[in-house]
């Protein structure tokens, strides 16, 4: 029997659906770290450099797929071409979006272990070395990671089980909008810190000094990881999209909120870092080190570090589902396995092998010092996304929508039926997607390995 497909219902649940599944602990933990750690505002303009050029071009590509098809990500490419190189898109997807959540639901296990600590009075009196040890204690527990990364997993899946509409559509609708209005809250706060103008002039004054090609992989990687893009969660969310909805607009709008959303977590990290005399490129643990700094010394600042490691852990929730949904929406209308079963299937599976990824996150952790090709599982995960499934996937995705399926077909779906008076913004994208974006990824792939 064909599994029924569920819709979106309108225009404004795509777009804060799909903003959910891009805005995550990319935006809150990973993108202050990784700007800090590679130099701060030139880093910022090559990051949006490879959103606009390459970025927005290959989410707008996974609409397409996405909306002409109606699957899952392994049989939409399998529907829409039959050359076989591009069939391996679909399992490359289906393996970024594992060993992503093998390392991405061990972050959300630390930030919902950060909700509980902030509700338990963990943080009061808190200062820059007690900070440092909590998060150290945090990250090198033998069970207590592998439990949370468990307990995110199984929110994760409840939220899966109430389906497109009651699951993600509620949720997203109801929660983007607050955290967005936290975030406001904490970058002011940070920036009325004292000294936090240091803070402020990192994140805007660009240094091209520090930029190698190391920088602009990074920024590439960072860009597909953001927008979720090369993992399959956008081609599966957009085959629920309305038939009315405008593809151009709809990746636009959510990669400049996804953006907005990004800068606003610097300007909540950096100026607390500054004012605090952290170190900016100290890694994964900036996130969890300053927070509840930045919150400990303002009134009320108890109950809005409550909120603001909850509505992390949402965000991060969110798009961790998104992921979910890819591989579940496979297990489903490939496997022919049924929707819950799947859902457990997944749960297990990620939570299983993930735990390699929660014991080895710190050099310092039980597997810490155990090497895959020099690095530890955790950062192995890591840089396989990164810095090659998401970029291979990225470009094949655009040489497929370039260059193999049928123009008619593309500019269908972006002007939906030629209904909508968009050709000359349709002839743009096409030609960054022939000709701008796969180059830039060809060249910046070439160069990281010469
Ligand atoms: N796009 C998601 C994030 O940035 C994966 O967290």
């Amino acid at each position: 029997m064909e599994h029924k497909r569920e819709k979106f219902s309108s225009s404004l649940t795509v777009f804060l659906a799909t903003l959910s599944s891009a805005v995550g602990l990319g935006n809150i933990w990973m993108f202050p770290y990784i700007t800090g750690k590679n130099g701060g505002a030139a880093f910022i303009i090559i990051y949006l450099l490879c959103v606009t050029l390459v970025g927005l071009p290959v989410l707008i590509s996974e609409f397409i797929i996405g909306r002409t098809t109606r699957k899952n990500v392994y049989g939409a490419i399998s529907r829409i071409t039959d050359k076989k190189g591009f069939k391996s898109i679909g399992i490359i997807a289906l393996l970024a979006t594992y060993f992503l959540m093998f390392f991405y639901t061990v972050v959300v296990g630390w930030v919902y272990s950060y909700v509980f600590k902030s509700l338990t009075g963990t943080f009061n009196g808190i200062t820059l070395e007690t900070a440092n040890s909590i998060f150290y204690n945090t990250s090198t527990n033998i069970i207590l990671p592998i439990l949370w990364q468990f307990i995110a997993l199984l929110t994760g899946g409840i939220i899966l089980v109430l389906g497109v509409k009651g699951g993600i559509e509620k949720l997203t609708k109801t929660l983007m909008p607050v955290l967005v209005i936290l975030l406001i809250i904490c970058a002011f706060r940070s920036i009325t810190l004292p000294g936090a103008l240091e803070g402020i002039k990192f994140l805007i004054n660009p240094d091209f000094l520090k930029v190698d090609i190391s920088v602009i992989i990074s920024a590439l990687g960072l860009a597909f990881f953001k927008l979720s893009v090369g993992t399959g969660s956008m081609i599966t969310y957009s085959s629920y999209y309305t038939d009315d909805n405008r593809l151009i607009n709809t990746a636009s709008k959510v990669a400049i909120a996804d953006t907005v959303v990004s800068l606003l977590a610097g300007l909540a990290i950096f100026p607390a870092v500054f004012s605090f005399g952290m170190e900016p490129s100290s890694g994964p643990g900036l996130l969890f080190n300053t927070v509840p700094l930045i919150f400990s010394q303002m009134p009320g600042g108890k109950i809005l570090c409550i909120m603001f490691f909850m509505l992390t852990a949402m965000a991060a929730t969110m798009a961790m589902i998104s992921l979910l949904e890819v591989v579940i929406v496979f297990f489903t209308e490939e496997l022919k396995i049924e929707r819950k079963k799947a859902i457990i299937i997944n749960i297990l599976i990620i939570s299983i092998l993930g735990s390699f990824a929660a014991l080895s996150a710190s050099s310092e952790g039980s597997l810490g010092n155990k090497l895959i090709f020099g690095m530890s599982f955790f950062n192995l995960c890591d840089f396989l996304v990164s810095n090659i499934f998401l970029p291979i996937n990225g470009l094949l995705i655009i040489l497929l929508i370039g260059y193999f399926v049928n123009k008619k077909c593309v500019c269908n779906q972006l002007s939906n039926n030629e209904t909508l008076n968009n050709k000359k913004v349709i002839g743009i994208l096409i030609f960054i997607i022939k000709y701008i974006a796969p180059v830039l990824i060809i060249i910046i792939f070439l160069k990281s390995f010469i």
